[in-house]
């Protein structure tokens, strides 16, 4: 039995609070040279969990001066509807960030949708202009939650550099681009799903472990090196409507120095970066108008 390791709990409430705290500037220069940030979110169809993502990051721009709208379709709406809300939203001059909400019905494909998004306004990242250039190693839009925890380490005082980043998950939306943004700060990075041989033997090599699989509760304490960065990026909503992340909060508590909650580790932060994307989005466009 390894001894008890005094586990900190990483506040991403806080983080994010002054994350938000620093765009404020950046935005009342905007403003005073006549541009308010504008950022469109799309939201197709009636998924419970969407609507509060969305409502929430209506919230966020608000409280910072940001202009929101949010343009809801539904469910039943045809592909091509949607793709033409988009091609509006590329034209509109008062919108500078353009999120359209996933997961996406069945008969939309995310991928036409994504590549409709002009990627000067793609404040996710999810466009392959940005992608490609986060891979290349000179992005402009980071996807969000990967950008949040990146942020919180950097926030944190915690440098991925030679150290050994495990990310458990291998989605476009945070896996894939988180173990580039981690390999970009220079650690030595592994990625793991579903396939994975002796899961366990891999994630216990981590110095800072990202769980992003969409499981409840999958990763346990005996999976974790004692001290290692435990970074939980699921939100999962268990049969007793609570909400669980991807780490066993348990077990994984008292083994890892640090460890981010759920809710209020990386979701505030996910949204705050949503915010700065946007603010960058709205910067690049007044220098070249
Ligand atoms: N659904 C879950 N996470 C995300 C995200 O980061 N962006 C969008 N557009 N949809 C999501």
């Amino acid at each position: 039995m390894d001894t008890p390791v005094d586990t900190k709990l990483i506040d991403g409430a806080a983080h994010a609070r002054a994350v938000r705290a620093e765009l404020r500037p950046r935005v009342e220069a905007l403003r005073s040279s006549g541009v308010v940030p504008g950022l469109a979110v799309v939201l197709v169809g009636n998924d419970p969990a969407s609507r509060v993502y969305v409502r929430s990051k209506a919230r966020a721009c608000e409280e910072v001066g940001l202009y929101s709208e949010q343009h809801d379709l539904q469910g039943s709406t045809a592909e091509e509807q949607v793709l033409e809300r988009v091609r509006m939203l590329n034209r509109d001059p008062r919108i500078h960030g353009i999120l359209v909400q996933l997961p996406l019905a069945a008969h939309i494909s995310v991928d036409r949708v994504l590549h409709t998004i002009s990627p000067e306004k793609d404040v996710d990242g999810f466009h392959p202009c940005n992608v490609g250039l986060l891979a290349t190693g000179n992005p402009v839009f980071a996807p969000c939650t990967p950008a949040g925890v990146l942020r919180l380490l950097e926030r944190e005082g915690i440098s991925p550099e030679g150290k050994r980043a495990v990310i458990v998950g291998r989605s476009n939306i945070v896996g894939k681009p988180v173990a580039m943004m981690m390999l970009r700060k220079h650690a030595t990075v592994t990625i793991c799903h579903s396939r994975t041989r002796e899961l366990g033997g891999v994630t216990r090599e981590a110095d800072i472990l990202v769980a992003a699989i969409g499981r409840a509760r999958f990763v346990t304490g005996d999976m974790i090196k004692p001290g290692a960065v435990v970074i939980d990026v699921g939100i999962n909503r268990l049969p007793d409507g609570k909400l669980a992340g991807d780490v066993d909060f348990a077990s994984v508590h008292g083994r890892a120095s640090r460890l981010t909650p759920v809710p209020g580790g990386v979701g505030p932060m996910t949204i705050a970066m949503l915010l700065e994307n946007t603010v960058l989005a709205a910067e690049r466009t007044a220098k070249t108008a």
